[in-house]
């Protein structure tokens, strides 16, 4: 039960300086970073990344959104973190992503907005939707010997 999920800190995240305040929230929730490096995306990486969203209407402006700077890419590792991590990030649209989410506190930009202006939705981060796609994204972003197996004081107080 204990799964490995990819996270990115989108350029907007990057540049508003949320960084520290994102990971804290995975950090305090117990979550353990096992991965963490900054890489600016180019446009064929973006298109591995987002293979599914390559053919859809909003990717040019996702892929304009995701290549603007570098991401903090992080492999996070915890209870059932896949769905955890997605449960702390909010839903995709920050206009509803509730408060208490990372999107829903920190962002709030529409879909119709984005839409009107031409632009793609800047929601600060992206996790990995399922088991599968976590195993194909950490494998894309991370070699194996950049992510590392280490204990934490979560180790003794939240899985045993
Ligand atoms: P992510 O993959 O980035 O974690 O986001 P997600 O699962 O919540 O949403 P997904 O459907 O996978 O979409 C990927 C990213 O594409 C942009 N998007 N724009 N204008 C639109 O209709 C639209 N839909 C999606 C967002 O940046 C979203 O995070
Ligand atoms: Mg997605």
């Amino acid at each position: 039960m204990i799964e490995r999920t990819l996270v990115l800190l989108k350029p907007d995240a990057v540049q508003r300086g949320l960084m520290g305040e994102i990971i804290m929230r995975f950090e305090r929730a117990g979550l353990k970073v096992v991965g963490c490096k900054m890489v600016w995306v180019d446009k064929e990486f973006s298109k591995k990344h987002y293979a599914e969203h390559v053919e859809k209407p909003f990717y040019k402006g996702l892929e304009a959104v995701i290549t603007h700077g570098p991401v903090l890419a992080m492999c996070i590792e915890g209870i059932e973190a896949i769905a955890t991590v997605r449960k702390m990030v909010g839903s995709t649209e920050p206009k509803g992503s509730l408060p208490g989410t990372i999107r829903g506190d920190y962002a709030h930009v529409s879909y119709g907005y984005a839409d009107q202006k031409g632009i793609g939705i800047k929601n600060l981060i992206h996790a990995s939707a399922h088991a599968d796609d976590a195993a194909r994204e950490v494998g894309l972003w991370f070699a194996d010997d950049e992510l590392h197996s280490y204990k934490t004081v979560h180790d003794v107080h939240i899985l045993e």
